[in-house]
């Protein structure tokens, strides 16, 4: 698909040398590309023309791509960010910056909780990516002060966390429990829990992942009974608004802020309330379509077994992204109006001046990882662990592949026969030794074989796998 390959594109522009970031105060007319982006380079930046900056929020998403697409590379460029986010991370509080140093936002100082929380996501992320036993050792301390920070903000009567650095991605309003927020500190403290206690065999790793997995779960609870808003089948903003915020509830979503199936499949349905022909238009941000959001909410329909709608809202946004004459046909903007304009954030920032916008920002690839790893269905999740879960939306075959240092993981598909009767399902994979996976099929199966074997609850990596399900609905 074009919006696969647009991710890439976008991706490739937002890799960058060293001294290329954006002058400040900003030359007028033009631009002065000549500031030092970061700790070392190439290094993963937010946007090809602007910022051309760190950012740790936009990282959460282009960092994932820039492995899907560029392997070892592309996490070179990624590591080097977070790099530059170690470097300057607070040794008092752990906090991480809002954004890096060639930015206004670093040189006031300005911090943001989310931020925080999406630079712990991408760090577990280029954690699993690369494998790297040694750098996940040497960066631990590191990791574990900024869990801290979290923990420290989760440590009241509610175990949920006071957004006060309210500085986030554009959006408007903020504060106190933030749904978006806490969805953002749950996933961090989930996933590096799962990393403390895979990686870690000492006693202090395996109790710092019971109390990162505990204070998850308070979080969880806190998150449902504080913000679910039942009669609309939406989380709120907060406690004291009635705002419902498509962050907020794409990122619960995606990162199974939801008690059940049955929740995460009404809160789905409820999302396409903010839907017109090209997009989501953002309730925190009037007048928006922010593709960096709706990549998550595209995610979050993948979560909540949801493919059909997925695909509807990818070809619906990013059809429109790749389409549009206003656009480059092959890159993708960072944000656009409710009509398909380009005069995002007009008057939140960037002062009606259409050629502010980016048109190469990767925060918005997000169907190329869903494309790779929900649809294609093969996906790291853990510490050398993955997972093939394919869902195919009305697609008939798949193929994708990506490379990690420690090794190639492929995958191939073709569904035969009808989607709701008797499908059969067949699929290759490809996995490294030294790994381990679950199988799942696309829809219930009456009959799963691997290497013409019944499936295994947990299967070794390590080889070619062929996978055959038949009796499919
Ligand atoms: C970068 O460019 C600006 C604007 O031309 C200039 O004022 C500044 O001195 C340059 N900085 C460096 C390090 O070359
Ligand atoms: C670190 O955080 C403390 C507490 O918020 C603040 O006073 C201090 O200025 C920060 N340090 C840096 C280098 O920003
Ligand atoms: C994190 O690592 C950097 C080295 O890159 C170090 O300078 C910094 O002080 C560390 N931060 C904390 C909070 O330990
Ligand atoms: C693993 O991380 C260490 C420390 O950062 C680095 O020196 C080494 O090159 C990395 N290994 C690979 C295979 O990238
Ligand atoms: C959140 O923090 C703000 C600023 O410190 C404070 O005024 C407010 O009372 C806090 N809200 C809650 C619910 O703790
Ligand atoms: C709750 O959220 C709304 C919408 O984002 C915001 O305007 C309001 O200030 C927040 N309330 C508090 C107490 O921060
Ligand atoms: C999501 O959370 C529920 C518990 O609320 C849990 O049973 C389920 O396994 C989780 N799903 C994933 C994919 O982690
Ligand atoms: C699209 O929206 C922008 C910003 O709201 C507005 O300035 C512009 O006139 C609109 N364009 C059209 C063709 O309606």
């Amino acid at each position: 698909m074009r919006a696969w390959y647009a991710g890439a594109s976008t991706i490739q522009t937002n890799i960058a040398p060293q001294d290329t970031g954006r002058f400040l105060p900003q030359v007028k007319p033009g631009w002065a590309y000549n500031a030092s982006l970061g700790v070392a380079a190439p290094i993963l930046l937010d946007g090809a023309k602007r910022d051309r900056a760190v950012w740790p929020g936009d990282m959460g998403l282009s960092g994932i791509t820039a492995f899907l697409v560029f392997g070892e590379y592309g996490l070179t460029a990624f590591g080097n960010a977070i790099e530059t986010l170690f470097y300057y991370q607070n040794t008092t509080t752990g906090r991480f910056p809002f954004a890096g140093p060639d930015t206004a936002s670093f040189r006031s100082g300005s911090t943001s909780d989310t931020y925080h929380a999406w630079s712990l996501i991408s760090i577990y992320e280029y954690a699993i990516y690369t494998g790297n036993e040694t750098w996940l050792s040497e960066r631990w301390e590191n990791i574990t002060r900024g869990v801290d920070f979290v923990l420290a903000a989760l440590d009241n009567t509610v175990s949920l966390h006071n957004q006060t650095a309210p500085n986030d991605w554009g959006r408007q309003g903020g504060g106190e429990y933030n749904s978006a927020l806490n969805a953002l500190d749950y996933h961090a403290l989930v996933s590096l829990s799962s990393l403390a206690s895979a990686w870690s065999d000492t006693i202090s790793g395996r109790t710092r992942a019971q109390t990162w997995a505990l204070a998850a779960a308070r979080l969880k609870s806190s998150y449902n009974s504080h913000l679910w808003d039942a009669p609309a089948n939406l989380y709120h903003d907060n406690t004291t608004t009635s705002l419902h915020p498509q962050d907020g509830n794409a990122l619960a979503l995606a990162f199974n802020l939801t008690t059940s199936t049955a929740q995460a499949s009404v809160l789905s349905t409820a999302l396409i309330q903010n839907w017109n022909a090209i997009g989501p238009v953002t309730p925190e941000l009037p007048d928006t379509i922010s593709p960096f959001i709706s990549g998550i909410e595209v995610l979050g329909h993948f979560a909540a077994g949801q493919p059909v709608r997925a695909l509807d809202l990818v070809r619906r946004t990013w059809g429109y992204l790749l389409d549009s004459p206003l656009m480059t046909g092959s890159t993708l903007a960072e944000g656009i109006t409710a009509n398909g304009s380009l005069y995002y954030r007009s008057t939140a920032g960037y002062n009606y001046d259409a050629s502010y916008t980016s048109l190469s920002h990767g925060w918005s690839s997000g169907p190329t990882i869903a494309l790779s790893f929900k649809v294609a269905g093969l996906e790291i999740i853990g510490w050398r662990e993955w997972v093939f879960k394919p869902q195919t939306g009305g697609l008939r075959s798949a193929k994708a592949g990506f490379r990690a240092p420690f090794g190639e993981f492929r995958v191939q598909w073709v569904v035969r026969g009808k989607e709701d009767g008797d499908m059969i399902f067949e699929a290759t994979i490809v996995t490294p030794e030294g790994t381990r996976g679950r199988l799942g099929m696309p829809g219930e199966c009456e009959n799963v074989l691997v290497d013409g074997k019944a499936v295994a609850a947990t299967v070794e990596g390590g080889g070619i796998r062929v996978v055959k399900a038949t009796g499919c609905r």
